[in-house]
């Protein structure tokens, strides 16, 4: 149990990839969960595939998070003991052409929260935020402690709510807030029942990858073979959606005794190259994932990987799973549901 017997999790975004995997978790741990969510990016089918799984339904309320009433009628409603904010929008080209949208979700949605969970007397906080804080890193792996400067609209929204975060820390010791730097997340429940559903043109490499694998897509674009790396193609660290998940979990369990504002980088700590993500996909899935180099998209880092001591140190948190199950995992997830949740 997260938190007391009697209590539940208010998860925002809960219906999205790494709120519903994260759903799941809490449910499989034993915990009652409330999930809010404006589908703007989502299906609520994903809940109905985390209750087939879990053998239980966390509750679902159809809401916006910049709905501060609301927010504050759920949180003592059901009880909360805990927040894991997860809703926003993450499109980094979108949130170039539309920042007042981004801002608004984003960083508005975030302080409606916490004027929310004030007034209920909630005042434990895990939020998502992201490796792109760092911007280009001068160095890998990346320290929590590192410089941090974000290079576009979206990373700009996660970097203002951790300082809006971190000023509330300062003013009120009754908060425990975790913020979480997530890598690169990609795999799916090893159920193949839920995983991540882009709309359109997927923007990230994996599910692109996996639409190529499945026949939705002709080819991939490498964006750049010229980067100082060992194959001149970008360097991630992605991490296991369900590792994440699990991470979430500790969080909780770490703030419960902790005030203050507490920064952890939740990646493996190793770096994958665009070319051999291809090769291990194209080995997980027996299928060929063509590709073609094309330019480098603008604001890519050549590197970018965790050092994620900090969180096993303090949470007691490590992935554990590998590249073959991240690539295994998003392949049973996307050849079982080749159109997403839309196909049924
Ligand atoms: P997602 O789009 O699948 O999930 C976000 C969910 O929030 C969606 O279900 C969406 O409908 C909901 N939502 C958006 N705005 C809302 C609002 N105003 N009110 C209520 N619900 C709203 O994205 P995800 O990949 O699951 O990401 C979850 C969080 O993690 C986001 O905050 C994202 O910025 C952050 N993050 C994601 C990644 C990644 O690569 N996926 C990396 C770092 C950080
Ligand atoms: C991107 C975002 C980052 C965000 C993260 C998770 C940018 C500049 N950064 O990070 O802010 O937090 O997604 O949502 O958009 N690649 C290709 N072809 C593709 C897609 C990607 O070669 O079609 C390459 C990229 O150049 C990069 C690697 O694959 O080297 C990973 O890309 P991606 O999945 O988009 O993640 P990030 O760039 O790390």
């Amino acid at each position: 149990m997260i938190t007391s017997t009697d209590q539940t999790v208010l998860v925002t975004g809960g219906a999205g990839f790494i709120g519903s995997h994260t759903t799941l978790a809490l449910l499989q741990a034993g915990q009652a969960v409330v999930v809010l969510d404006n589908l703007s990016n989502s299906s609520a089918q994903s809940l109905e595939r985390v209750a087939r799984i879990a053998g239980r339904a966390p509750v679902f309320v159809q809401g916006d998070v910049r709905d501060r009433a609301l927010v504050q009628r759920l949180l003592r409603e059901h009880r909360v003991g805990a927040v894991l904010h997860f809703a926003g929008l993450k499109a980094v080209g979108e949130s170039a052409s539309m920042p007042l949208t981004y801002y608004d979700n984003n960083v508005a949605g975030s302080l409606a929260l916490c004027q929310a969970m004030a007034a209920a007397g909630v005042w434990r906080l895990v939020f998502s935020s992201s490796a792109t804080v760092y911007g280009d890193p001068a160095t890998v792996p990346i320290r929590e402690d590192m410089p941090t400067g974000p290079t576009n609209p979206y990373g700009r929204t996660k970097w203002m709510v951790e300082h809006l975060l971190g000023d509330l820390a300062a003013a009120d010791p009754r908060w425990q807030i975790g913020v979480l730097r997530y890598f690169n997340p990609v795999g799916a429940h090893e159920s193949g029942l839920i995983g991540e559903d882009p709309r359109g043109t997927p923007n990230n490499l994996l599910p692109y990858v996996a639409q190529v694998a499945v026949g939705r897509r002709a080819a991939l674009s490498v964006f750049g073979n010229d980067y100082p790396t060992p194959d001149g193609t970008g360097v991630r660290d992605y991490i296991h959606v369900m590792d994440l998940a699990e991470g979430h979990l500790k969080a909780l369990q770490a703030l419960a005794d902790r005030s203050g504002l507490h920064t952890w980088n939740l990646g493996t700590g190793q770096g994958y190259s665009v070319l051999e993500i291809v090769r291990a996909f194209q080995q997980a899935s027996g299928r060929p994932v063509p590709y073609q180099v094309a330019p480098r998209r603008a604001g890519d880092a050549a590197a970018s990987y965790a050092d994620p001591s900090k969180a096993a140190r303090e949470l007691g948190w490590q992935a554990r799973r590998g590249l073959t199950e991240m690539m295994e995992d998003t392949w049973r997830w996307q050849s079982l549901n080749p159109a997403g949740f839309g196909g049924g």
